[in-house]
């Protein structure tokens, strides 16, 4: 009687385990889409970025909008740091990843399409 009262236990008590690692499973493996489908999004973005020629004039146009309050009207700096010479400090993934990723707060995250980032990134080579 005892006996079999126990096993049933063991049977409920594996049943939740395997119930618990099965959810767990599904969490992990949503997770692991989510990142992977971001990944490679940015990824596209960046590849697209760099395979385009962009220009140094639109560049300076979007920088004028966009970047002037923080960076100073000739990138010298004001609330942001100096841009003169940081291409030579950041590599372009790295310098995409700093206009578009919002990671360094006050900086906001500038949500700009390939062309424009490629001007932009035009620009910043034409300051070193
Ligand atoms: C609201 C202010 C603000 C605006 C607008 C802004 N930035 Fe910045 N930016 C900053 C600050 C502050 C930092 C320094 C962040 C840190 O490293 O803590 C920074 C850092 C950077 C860096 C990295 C500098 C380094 O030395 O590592 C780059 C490149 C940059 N900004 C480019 C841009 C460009 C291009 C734009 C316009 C599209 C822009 N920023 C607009 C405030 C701003």
């Amino acid at each position: 009687m005892s006996t079999s009262s126990s096993t049933a236990a063991e049977k409920d008590f594996k049943r939740e385990f395997l119930k618990i690692v099965f959810v767990l499973f599904g969490v992990l493996l949503v997770c692991f889409s989510i990142f992977i489908v971001n990944h490679r999004g940015n990824n596209k973005y960046i590849i697209e970025t760099l395979e385009l020629n962009g220009s140094a004039e639109e560049g300076d146009a979007l920088f004028k909008i966009n970047c002037v309050g923080c960076h100073g009207i000739t990138a010298r700096g004001l609330v942001g740091p100096d841009l003169h010479s940081i291409t030579l400090r950041l590599n372009d993934k790295e310098i995409i990843k700093q206009v578009t990723g919002g990671l360094t707060p006050p900086m906001p995250s500038f949500e700009i399409d390939p062309v424009n980032m490629s001007n932009l990134l035009k620009y910043l080579h034409s300051l070193e």
